[in-house]
């Protein structure tokens, strides 16, 4: 599929986002874990999402969806069943890492597998962690999917997390969910904490001081009524698409704003750009929000150490904002990138290419000067769900049509991304 993108006068009105894609994960997973009957509303849309609940689906549990929301009937800790074929993860490095933990646990074998894309990605990640607990799993090269696991009996460990990755510390946790004893997990780099609250939500024992999260064993969780926020990576294109185009101003409603989420919004308000969030209020231990945004430029200024991690999924959009601002942006400590659903230091530097932007790339980031002129370009997303988003925000501030290559994969986690950017654009 191929999308045309023209240059927008101004992006206006309020924008209502698909829900939070990691908390989605999260809240089926768990929740096919719990007992009894848990509905969570505004579930993700994304493709990624619908590969985890296909899993959990073929484990023997209930689903029913209806419009965005999920009602997903746990059978406890216990009761999932043998699948009767190979799982599919599809794109998505949350579900097969996160799953893995589950999957490890089981009284029974599993295989799980996905896409091309996700075929090139590390799990060894998670399975050092999983060996450590008794898991028995084999992959590709020791490393890569599928993952064939073996279930095990698991015991508790204490584990410091060698990289920065929720993923990882949500799949040791979730082992944790079925070791007796207590699963010690320790973070060198704060990671977003969805999985925690979650946790927490339908009423493990599991507590954080500093970065040192503790998880009792074998914890009795309960269904429950949940309610996803709307993503703030998603809104992240919004956001800076209202930033680039003059004249813009835009409403982005109900936003999660979990502070390990948000350091976008700090970054952007400390280069300057003039974004205000209008109302704050908890649910399911998440904070959610209205942001508010408006066009005006902004300084550009350098992603590096803790803040690259806390901004691994926004790099590509905000590569675009720096290329616009006025000091340019320069982005260190982010190899994460490179192991992506593609190498997105390289995708992002391809498609500037096409535009005409300079970028240096270096092996662990890139360094873009400011106040280039965006040309209308051919983009490729490269299967890459946030490269077709990046390139389509752009592409509103390009000097003529542009068009993006390989635009569905924008359904990865917003499959209303188009038809939400011509309206705010129209
Ligand atoms: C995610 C964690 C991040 C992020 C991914 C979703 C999650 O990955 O890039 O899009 O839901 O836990 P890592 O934990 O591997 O950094």
């Amino acid at each position: 599929m191929q999308k045309i993108v023209r240059p927008a006068a101004r992006l206006s009105g309020a924008i209502v986002l698909p829900g939070d894609k990691s908390i989605s994960h999260r809240y089926a997973m768990i929740a096919s874990l719990a007992e009894g009957v848990s509905t969570i509303q505004n579930y993700s849309t994304g493709a990624d999402c619908h590969s985890t609940l296909g899993c959990v689906k073929a484990l023997g549990i209930a689903v029913a969806e209806e419009g965005t929301t999920v009602t997903i009937h746990g059978r406890g800790l216990t009761g999932w069943s043998a699948p009767a074929a190979d799982l599919d993860a599809g794109n998505s490095g949350s579900t097969i890492r996160m799953m893995s933990g589950l999957l490890a646990a089981q009284p029974f074998g599993s295989r799980i597998f996905g896409d091309e894309s996700l075929s090139r990605r590390p799990m060894d990640r998670v399975m050092k962690p999983l060996a450590e607990m008794g898991a028995n799993i084999e992959a590709c090269e020791n490393r890569f999917p599928p993952l064939t696991i073996h279930g095990a009996r698991l015991h508790p460990i204490d584990y410091t997390l060698p990289v920065a990755s929720a993923q990882v510390k949500t799949c040791v946790l979730f082992g944790g969910l079925f070791a007796d004893g207590r699963t010690i997990v320790r973070e060198p780099i704060r990671s977003r904490d969805h999985t925690e609250i979650a946790l927490r939500e339908f009423g493990a024992d599991l507590k954080t001081v500093q970065r040192t999260i503790t998880l009792e064993g074998r914890p009795t969780l309960t269904g429950r009524e949940l309610i996803v926020p709307s993503d703030l990576s998603s809104a992240a294109f919004f956001l800076v698409a209202g930033l680039l185009v003059p004249g813009s101003h835009l409403v982005i409603t109900n936003v999660g704003l979990n502070p390990t989420r948000s350091s976008l919004l700090d970054f952007l308000l400390s280069i300057g750009a003039p974004i205000k969030v209008l109302k704050l209020e908890a649910v399911n231990g998440e904070l959610i929000g209205d942001i508010e945004v408006r066009h005006a430029p902004v300084r550009g200024g350098v992603i590096e150490k803790d803040l690259a991690a806390g901004l691994i999924d926004e790099i590509p959009v905000l590569a675009v904002l720096g290329a616009a601002s006025e000091e340019g942006l320069v982005v260190r400590d982010a190899q994460e990138l490179r192991i992506k659903e593609t190498d997105r230091i390289a995708t992002v530097a391809d498609n500037f290419s096409r535009m005409g932007i300079e970028i240096e790339v270096t092996p662990d980031g890139m360094r873009i000067p400011g106040k280039q002129k965006f040309r209308a370009a051919a983009f490729d997303s490269f299967g890459d769900h946030r490269i077709a988003m990046a390139f389509a925000v752009a592409a509103l501030r390009g000097d003529g049509e542009s068009t993006i290559d390989n635009a569905v994969a924008a359904s990865v986690s917003f499959p209303e991304f188009w038809n939400i950017l011509e309206r705010a654009a129209s």
